[in-house]
């Protein structure tokens, strides 16, 4: 007989019950051949002596081994494994591996670069990236409406199968508000809802582009639009950015020589560098586009975040043409992890579009999506966006004295005009790396830098260090830290 007290372990704290651990241990006895097809089993009354649990436990697996056709029970006889069962090579027992997954997989698949350095394991209780301040989003409110559309008889509807765009009614208020907010003459049919700007760039990728395509991009722009593009196989031609946005003559001097296929441009607030495109270069960038047949998409990422003079109007607010696709997220108007994203564009994009998210998700979130569009009609967003607006405003001015009066030998910047980040450079001596590990360890995040390092740069010294997510008391104890360990890695 085997050594079934080793071999089928049981665990008495577990939330399973022990007749479902005891069919599960004889099963993958049987799947290791270690129980063969027309092997006796100990009877019930043995089995359970051994186990040390009652009969009933071994009765009730026993005969569940029977419905799923593992084993045959016969009166008056020992149950037996099911002679319907094929051979299988015993195998070494290993009573603790059976209970996980393999920990790796028996085929080999193409394996993708990690695009960021890992979050640390545990959250830092203080971080400096560009998120917003969930303490300030109306959550509340949004937990309230959540429960209720999920509570409420007369919204049953909302919990079946719907558009593949996304609710309805989220479609109609985010056209409304951004023709408020931003001139863009959008309707309900313009807007499709997906999963956040990560999912409308790999999306509109998808949609757009075929291998080889030339794309072209800020020589520094945002890493997530780079993967997403080189994931459908696009060249991406690199033009270069300054103190006014993209370097729309070199684009211009490109598109001489090739044919681009798409132009991504994060215009309001460049990524990373947070400079606006000027005026001149967005007619200029409209222009080429219809001289040289290519599509711009606008990445308007953190539009309701300006604080120096009137927000300046998107590039599709002036495009009738239908060649400016425009995306913006609520990531950073809520919180990263509600997943809402929008992308605008003429009708039969977005019919195109529903047709893809329905093939990868069949729909979005309708029960979070209804819930924030009625936040919108309530005026509820609208006035949560003044307010962080404002604290925003109010962050950016004192993390920039800060920045200026604590670290005015180490780090160099510009004071953005708007956006959630300060984008500087730390000084020659620094060690961008070695300097976010010390800060690691004292409870504080910062970027290494790598992301934003270009090819010709040998080591890592720009970031953006983001002022949004933390009040005033939190951004002098970050600065208090950061300027703590430049001091001791760099005395003097
Ligand atoms: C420029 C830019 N575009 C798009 C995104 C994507 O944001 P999400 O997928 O959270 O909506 C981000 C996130 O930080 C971003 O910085």
């Amino acid at each position: 007989m085997l050594p079934y007290a080793t071999l089928l372990p049981l665990n008495r704290h577990a939330a399973t019950s022990l007749s479902q651990q005891l069919t599960t241990g004889l099963i993958h006895l049987m799947q290791q051949g270690l129980l063969a097809a027309r092997d006796p089993l100990p009877g019930t009354r043995t089995l359970a002596r051994l186990l040390a649990v009652h009969r009933q436990t071994v009765v009730v697996a026993f005969d569940e081994l029977e419905a799923q056709g593992w084993i045959e029970q016969r009166s008056c006889r020992a149950a037996v494994v099911s002679s319907r069962l094929p051979t299988v090579a015993p195998q070494p027992f290993q009573s603790e591996a059976a209970r996980h997954i393999a920990p790796r997989a028996a085929f080999s698949y193409p394996k993708s670069r990690p695009a960021a350095a890992p979050r640390p394991a545990a959250p830092l209780p203080l971080t400096l990236s560009s998120t917003p301040d969930s303490r300030l989003a109306p959550l509340a409110a949004l937990a309230r409406k959540y429960r209720a559309l999920c509570l409420q008889p007369a919204r049953r509807h909302l919990l079946g199968y719907a558009g593949a765009n996304g609710s309805l009614a989220l479609r109609q208020q985010l056209a409304e508000h951004l023709r408020a907010t931003r001139g863009l003459p959008a309707q309900p049919e313009n807007v499709a809802i997906t999963r956040g700007g990560t999912m409308s760039l790999f999306l509109l990728a998808q949609l757009l582009l075929q291998p080889g395509d030339a794309v072209v991009v800020g020589q520094r722009s945002y890493h997530g639009a780079d993967r997403a593009f080189l994931v459908q196989g696009a060249r991406l031609h690199r033009v270069g950015v300054d103190a006014q946005g993209l370097c729309i003559e070199e684009l211009a001097a490109l598109c001489k020589q090739q044919a681009v296929r798409l132009v991504y441009v994060t215009p309001h607030h460049h990524y990373p560098t947070t400079v606006t495109l000027s005026a001149e270069r967005r007619v200029r960038l409209l222009q080429l586009a219809t001289q040289h047949d290519f599509i711009i998409l606008e990445d308007d990422y953190d539009f309701d975040f300006h604080y120096d003079g009137a927000p300046i109007l998107p590039l599709a607010s002036t495009d009738r043409t239908g060649r400016v696709l425009y995306m913006g997220s609520l990531s950073k108007v809520l919180a990263p992890a509600f997943r809402v994203g929008y992308i605008v564009a003429p009708a039969d994009v977005v019919e195109e579009l529903g047709h893809w998210q329905r093939r990868i998700d069949r729909q979005g979130d309708t029960v979070l999506e209804q819930g924030i569009a009625e936040l919108f009609a309530e005026g509820e967003m609208g006035t949560h966006l003044k307010r962080a607006r404002l604290a925003y405003h109010q962050r950016r001015d004192v993390f920039c004295q800060l920045l200026g009066e604590q670290l005015p030998a180490w780090f160099t910047f510009e004071a953005p005009t708007g956006g959630l980040a300060v984008w500087g450079r730390f000084a020659d001596c620094v060690d961008l790396p070695e300097v976010a590990r010390q800060c690691q360890r004292q409870g504080l995040g910062i970027s290494d830098g790598k992301l934003y390092q270009t090819a010709v740069e040998a080591s890592p010294f720009h970031v953006r260090l983001g002022f949004a997510a933390l009040n005033s008391e939190e951004l002098a104890q970050s600065i208090r830290i950061l300027s703590q360990v430049l001091q001791h890695l760099y005395p003097g």
